[in-house]
């Protein structure tokens, strides 16, 4: 494969043999309040997808549990077929409710029936990389992954995942995972507020692994505090340009994936990371966050 140039910030990252801009989108909150659709406006929805695509950006992070279904939709309809530099990663583990809320779907049949829904939502034969999503609406619960884990490698054995990743895991599931099956990524939530990953990313990176920080703008709660509003305030930014930047900054093996449903803000939010930041900026940064 030829190795992908990008004028984007932070340049790209490689999962095996598929490289990635650092700079990726996140699809989630694109069918619309609390990832339950339909949008209000499916034509500006579908304009930001391939607005972040003609910008260059060759990841993206969905979920057939994200609408439900009406986000990978939408990702169909904007952007099939897809360019072969687009890599879509999705997760499984979970379905949605008609409240809203994410019951947890991990038996192997669970994971079967949302493989192949993604497969079919997506409009794909061969999903480019599926994480398995552990814990619950709530964060992180201990406990073995061993088995749905298993059968997301009878997956990918299969020929219908390419890569495989967990999130919303612990530094445990991570080693369980590891010792079971190659993964290419680590989704979970992170920024800088939340520095709970801090060893792990650093762990991470030393074995060529990347770290998807979910929530990298901080979510349906954005990220306000008056050090990161003096930082920006400083440097002529803006608070969310600083947390984009300060993610590509702090590891290599960071991949962003801020999500937004307006292209005025997915325009800024790429002009903003590229910001550099200099070291005292990072170390009054760092003090906030730890
Ligand atoms: N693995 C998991 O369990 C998990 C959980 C949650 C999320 N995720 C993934 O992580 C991705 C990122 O998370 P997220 O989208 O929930 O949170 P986020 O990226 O931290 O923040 C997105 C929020 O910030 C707003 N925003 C973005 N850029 C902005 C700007 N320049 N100015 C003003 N507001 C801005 C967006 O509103 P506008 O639409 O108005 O721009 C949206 O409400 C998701 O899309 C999803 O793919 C994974």
């Amino acid at each position: 494969m030829e190795p992908l140039s990008t004028a984007l910030p932070g340049g790209t990252w490689t999962f095996v043999d598929s490289p990635v801009t650092r700079f990726g989108y996140g699809a989630m909150q694109l069918a619309g309040p609390w990832a339950m659709g339909p949008p209000a406006d499916r034509d500006a929805a579908s304009a930001v997808l391939r607005e972040a695509v003609d910008a260059g950006i060759t990841h993206i992070d969905t979920s057939d549990a994200y609408g439900p279904r009406f986000t990978n939709e939408l990702i169909r309809e904007a952007l099939h077929p897809y360019p072969d530099s687009l890599v879509i990663a999705t997760k499984v583990g979970a379905n949605r409710d008609a409240q809203g809320g994410w019951p947890t779907a991990r038996r192997p049949e669970d994971l079967r029936n949302q493989v192949r829904g993604n497969l079919r939502s997506l409009g794909v034969e061969v999903l480019d990389l599926v994480n398995l999503r552990m814990g619950d609406a709530n964060g992180l619960r201990p406990g073995s992954l061993a088995e749905a884990f298993g059968t997301l490698v009878e997956l990918q054995q299969e020929g219908l995942i390419r890569h495989l990743g967990v999130s919303n895991v612990s530094p445990e599931q991570v080693d369980e995972a590891q010792g079971i099956a190659p993964i290419v990524c680590v989704q979970n939530m992170y920024n800088l507020a939340h520095r709970y990953d801090d060893n792990l990313i650093d762990r991470l990176a030393a074995h060529g692994i990347a770290y998807v920080p979910f929530f990298p703008l901080g979510g349906f709660t954005p990220l306000q505090s008056e050090t990161l509003s003096g930082v920006a305030e400083r440097l002529g930014s803006t608070p969310k340009s600083v947390a984009l930047a300060w993610l590509l900054q702090r590891s290599p093996n960071i991949l962003l994936i801020p999500g937004t449903s307006a292209r005025a803000h997915l325009h800024e939010n790429i002009d903003g990371a590229a910001l550099a930041l200099p070291e005292d900026a990072v170390a009054e940064l760092d003090r906030f966050g730890r």
